[in-house]
């Protein structure tokens, strides 16, 4: 007789978020203030995927809150997406930086802190199976796909996520914190407006899996 496989059943995500609270699997748990784990609803269809919590984010223990939030607030409500409805997370569940007298300025993620914090989204893709997963920038996308993964080259349209299995999608966009950097208001607008794009690819794949 063939044994039988078992996958491990798939885990809550409160009890993966209060095990993260002690997560020790890279250094950067000693300078930040808490793990910011993930929000959303446990069956959400869409799971978006930041770089790491920024400072404000730091301080709250909630993923997006801060001025790269607000863009993201912003582009899902354009794009006809209920913030509520969908799972908010980071690839890099501590906030990294270094102090500049009274600022905490934000340092990007190594691929050994990118790895080292890969399995928190691996457990939450498992307890979720999203539809759809949104890596925004580069860190996200890195996480997402496991290897280095350019936004110009992948962004704007539905890819097949094989680690998720075959029904999942991913989706590659840009940072919401990358349009807060642009320098002039031409710039700033049209790639805003290409970000609600993204997301309206995002809100259509969502129309037709309802509609399914
Ligand atoms: N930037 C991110 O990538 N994530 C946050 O939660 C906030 C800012």
């Amino acid at each position: 007789m063939q044994p039988t496989v078992r996958t491990p059943a798939p885990e809550s995500l409160a009890a993966l978020r209060a095990e993260a609270a002690h997560c020790r699997a890279c250094h950067l748990w000693k300078d930040a203030t808490q793990t910011v784990f993930g929000e959303g609803p446990s069956h959400a269809p869409i799971m978006l995927v930041g770089e790491q919590p920024g400072d404000k984010e730091d301080l709250a223990g909630k993923p997006f809150v801060g001025p790269a939030g607000q863009v993201l607030n912003r582009a899902l409500e354009e794009a006809g997406i209920d913030r509520d409805k969908v799972y908010v997370t980071n690839a890099v569940k501590h906030f990294k930086f270094v102090p500049r007298g009274k600022f905490r300025l934000h340092q990007k993620p190594t691929t050994p802190e990118i790895r080292a914090c890969r399995p928190w989204y691996e457990r939450e893709l498992a307890a979720i199976k999203p539809a759809l997963v949104v890596a925004m920038g580069a860190t996200a996308a890195q996480s997402v796909f496991g290897k280095i993964t350019p936004i110009g080259k992948n962004r704007g349209h539905l890819i097949d996520l094989e680690e998720a299995g075959n029904e999942t999608k991913a989706l590659v966009t840009v940072h919401p914190s990358y349009l807060l950097r642009l320098p002039d208001e031409e710039s700033k607008a049209r790639e805003y407006a290409n970000f609600v794009k993204d997301m309206k690819i995002a809100a259509a794949f969502l129309h037709k899996l309802k509609a399914a």
